[in-house]
C-alpha cells in the first residue's frame, strides 16, 4: 500500500522562492496515495503560480480567504477539520511570526489557527533573518506550542550568501511527513548505527576499501528516526547525505568505528551494525608514499576487531542486530555468522544485490526462523526491518 495512502494533507505554500521545492513535494505526496489541498499566500502566488499545484495535486488551489468555495463561508474550518496533517513548505519568517502570535489575516494563517491535527513548518529564508532573535524566538514559541520544525539546511541560499535558512530538500520533507504517520515503536530508545564502507590506509594516497555504498545503513537510520528514535550514525566515507535528524560520527577505518562505538555503545538501547567494516587492515600504514619498483609487491595484512561481535559479547549489550552480505548460501552462512556473533537477529542480503543499489531484498533470521522481506527500495525494507526489531526488542525486556 502507498505510504500515504488516503491521508488528507493541507500544504500551505508562503512566499519564498523555495515555494518552487513545494511543486515537487506535492507530487512525492501525491505518488504516496495522499489527497493534497494547496493553500498559497499571495506572496507565494507570485514565485510559484496557482494552476501549477492545481496540476499537481488534482485540486482547485485556495489562495483566498474569502473564497467562495465553501457553502457557509466558513472555509477555515471545515478544511483545517478535514486535514490529517498541516505542511506549511517553505514558512517564511514572517509567517512563522504571525502564527507565534496567534494572528489570523489571511487564509493559511486562520486555518493553521483553526486546525486540530498536527502542523509541521518548514522555514525558508536568507540566513540573517534566520538567525535574528526575533525569528529564533518565534520558532522557540512554536516549538512550545507542540509544532514540528523541520530545518532548515545549511549550505548555499539564493540570494547568493552561504548560511543556515535553506528549506529542506523535497525528499528530507516527504520523509518526515511520513513519519509523522509511523507509530513511535522506538521512542525514547537510543539506536547506535554503523554504515558504509572502511577505509583502510596503505600510505598517504592508497588505501583498501569496498563498494559499500552506505544506503542501506542511511536508510536504516531514517527509518529509526520515523519510529521516533534518537539515531547515533558512526558513518564510513559515503558520498550520500546522512538523514539530517541523526547525529552524525564521521569516521575512516575499523579502528575509528571501533573507537566510536565503544564510545556511544553504553547510550544504545539498541546497535545495528549496517557497515561493511574491512575484516584486514595494512600491517603497515606508511607515512610517506610507497614508490613503484619492478619487484612484486607482498602486501601484510592483519585482522581489525569484529566490532559487533565485541558488543554482543558485552556484559549487558544493546539489543544487537547484523547485517551479512554473501554471495552464496545465504541461509546456511547467514544463519552461521548470528549464532557465532550471539545475535537475536541478523539481516542477510546478497552481496551482489546489495553493493551500491536502490534495491535490495533482504531475509531477516532470528530465534523464531527464517522472515523473507520482497524486493523494495532500501528505504522500504530498512521501515519492515525496524518494526521488526522493535517487537523483537520489545519482547526481550
Ligand atoms: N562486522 C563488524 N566488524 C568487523 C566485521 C564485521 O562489526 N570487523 C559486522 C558487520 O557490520 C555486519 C556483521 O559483522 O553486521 C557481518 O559482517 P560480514 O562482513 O558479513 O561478516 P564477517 O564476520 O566479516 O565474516 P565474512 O567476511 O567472513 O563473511
Amino acid at each position: 500500500m502507498p505510504e500515504l495512502q488516503n491521508k488528507r494533507i493541507l500544504l500551505g505554500v508562503t512566499g519564498g522562492i523555495a515555494a518552487y521545492k513545494a511543486a515537487e513535494l506535492t507530487r512525492l505526496l501525491i505518488k504516496a496515495g495522499a489527497r493534497v489541498q494547496v493553500v498559497m499566500t499571495q506572496a507565494a502566488t507570485q514565485f510559484v503560480g496557482a494552476k501549477t499545484f492545481q496540476a499537481l495535486s488534482g485540486q482547485p488551489v485556495i489562495t483566498d480567504l474569502w473564497d467562495d468555495a465553501s457553502a457557509n463561508g466558513m472555509a477555515h474550518i471545515q478544511l483545517s477539520r478535514e486535514s490529517d496533517l498541516v505542511v506549511v513548505a517553505p514558512a517564511t519568517a514572517d509567517f512563522i511570526a504571525r502564527l507565534a502570535h496567534g494572528l489570523a489575516g489571511d487564509m493559511l494563517s486562520t486555518l493553521c489557527l483553526a486546525r486540530s491535527c498536527p502542523l509541521v513548518l518548514a522555514p525558508a529564508m536568507n540566513r540573517q533573518m534566520w538567525a535574528h532573535p526575533a525569528t529564533q524566538r518565534n520558532v522557540r514559541q512554536m516549538r512550545e506550542d507542540g509544532v514540528a520544525v523541520l530545518g532548515p539546511d545549511a549550505g548555499e541560499q539564493a540570494c547568493g550568501e552561504v548560511g543556515e535558512g535553506r528549506m529542506l530538500e523535497p525528499v528530507g520533507l516527504y520523509n518526515a511527513i511520513v513519519a509523522q504517520f509511523t507509530p513511535a515503536l522506538l521512542a525514547n530508545q537510543h539506536v547506535l548505527i554503523t554504515a558504509g564502507p572502511t577505509l583502510e590506509k596503505l600510505d598517504p594516497v592508497r588505501a583498501l576499501t569496498n563498494m559499500s555504498s552506505g544506503k542501506m545503513g542511511y536508510a536504516v537510520a531514517q527509518a529509526a528516526i520515523e519510529a521516533g528514535a534518537t539515531v547515533t550514525l558512526i558513518s564510513g566515507p559515503t558520498c550520500i547525505a546522512p538523514p539530517a535528524a541523526a547525529r552524525v560520527i564521521h569516521v575512516e577505518s575499523a579502528a575509528e568505528m571501533l573507537q566510536a562505538v565503544n564510545q556511544q555503545v553504553p547510550d544504545a538501547d539498541i546497535f545495528i551494525s549496517v557497515a561493511a567494516v574491512a575484516d584486514y587492515r595494512p600491517q603497515q600504514s606508511h607515512v610517506n608514499k610507497l614508490k613503484k619498483s619492478d619487484a612484486t609487491l607482498t602486501l601484510t595484512l592483519v585482522p581489525n576487531v569484529d566490532i559487533l561481535g565485541q558488543v554482543a559479547q558485552l556484559p549487558n549489550p544493546p539489543f544487537c542486530v547484523g547485517f551479512a552480505a554473501e554471495t552464496e548460501q545465504l541461509l546456511e552462512y547467514g544463519e552461521a555468522k548470528r549464532k557465532r556473533k550471539h545475535l537475536p537477529l541478523l539481516a542477510v542480503n546478497r552481496a551482489q544485490d546489495a553493493l551500491g543499489s536502490d534495491d535490495n531484498e533482504l531475509i531477516l533470521l532470528d530465534d523464531n526462523g527464517v522472515h523473507p522481506l520482497a524486493k523494495a527500495d532500501k528505504l522500504t525494507l530498512a521501515r519492515q526491518l525496524i518494526t521488526h526489531i522493535a517487537d523483537l526488542y520489545t519482547r526481550s525486556r
